[in-house]
């Protein structure tokens, strides 16, 4: 078995999948004329038999790719994976589950490629605007009111370019290079590519021009973020359901936990809110929202900070 690496790497939805099968509505049945007396025992719910209404289960191979991966497959919801197979199939150029699997047994250098196809790693700079804009004009000056930079991390970082916007954000405020950036994800390719900081044009072109003309250069076909921007980053391979995140102002979360099982991210959630610093942040997706009991108030949509527990 394949376990996730977690070196550290240091350079020098939309929610497209919400699938509800539905329940159908049951034919009508005439009302009995009188209520009758004894009701039928009602059968244990594992006797029922599995309805179109049951929830879907997580196909095999998917459960055995992420498990291969050192991932929990209990731990993911199954619809969006199972969607993402034939993708899976298709980065392997294989036709069915029964040969990719044979494939990756005999090749366990192309896990982290399957795995990469499974994991739906969408992202985008300065992904929605509003959160950003927040940070920049409210969040990140009453940080400063008491730091002279601030830690942050990115837990399920992808390619980086969210990292990477909150860098740009700080080194506008002057602060980048008092602060800390780390990124975090399960994905050893996302991994690679967010800490080597290349994306292709279509991925920088919603950004204002003095922004990526400062903050990237163009190498051949790609742009590279620049050297200061990649150095302030550190980036690391972990699975967050077992990583302890370090103290950290402002941590984002963001179109992950929309993945996970509930009784999965709530522990997630925990240790994130636990390595926040008292007033720091903590950012969501926009369909995300931290469990309830948790010492967060909401100062702006998928924008909650850290009370202070002691008062
Ligand atoms: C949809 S992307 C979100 C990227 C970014 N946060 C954003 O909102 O633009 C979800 C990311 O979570 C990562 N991920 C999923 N399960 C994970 C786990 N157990 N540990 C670490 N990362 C995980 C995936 O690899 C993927 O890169």
């Amino acid at each position: 078995m394949t376990t996730v690496d977690t070196r550290i790497f240091k350079t020098g939805s939309a929610l497209d999948f919400v699938h509800f099968s539905g329940v159908e509505a049951r034919p009508r049945l005439p009302r009995p004329r009188h209520t009758p007396k004894l009701r039928p025992p009602v059968p244990h719910t594992a006797d029922l038999p599995l309805t179109s209404a049951a929830p879907a289960q997580l196909d095999p191979f998917a459960a055995w790719l992420l498990t291969h991966a050192g991932l929990h497959a209990n731990a993911y919801r199954s619809a969006p994976l199972n969607r993402r197979l034939p993708a899976v199939l298709r980065r392997l150029r294989m036709h069915s589950p029964e040969a990719a699997r044979k494939l990756l047994r005999a090749n366990p250098e192309l896990l982290p490629a399957a795995l990469d196809a499974l994991l739906i790693g969408v992202s985008s700079f300065f992904r929605d605007t509003k959160v950003f804009d927040y940070m920049r004009e409210s969040g990140l000056r009453s940080l400063l009111q008491s730091r002279r930079g601030v830690s942050v991390m990115s837990a399920g970082v992808s390619n980086g370019c969210e990292l990477y916007s909150v860098a740009m954000l700080l080194a506008e405020a002057g602060v980048l290079e008092r602060s800390t950036l780390l990124g975090v994800d399960c994905r050893t390719d996302a991994i690679k590519q967010a800490s080597e900081g290349r994306f292709q044009g279509s991925e920088l072109a919603e950004m204002q021009q003095c922004l990526r003309e400062q903050y990237f250069r163009l190498e051949g076909t790609s742009y590279r973020a620049r050297t200061f921007l990649r150095h302030a980053i550190q980036w690391r391979c972990a699975d967050l359901m077992t990583y302890i995140p370090p103290a950290s102002d402002l941590i984002l979360f963001r179109n992950v936990a929309i993945y996970l099982e509930d009784g999965f991210a709530a522990p997630v959630w925990d240790r994130l809110c636990s390595a926040l610093t008292t007033g720091g942040f903590l950012l969501t997706g926009k369909a995300e929202k931290p469990p309830p009991g948790l010492p967060l108030q909401c100062v702006s949509p998928s924008v909650y900070r850290k009370k202070d527990v002691a008062s």
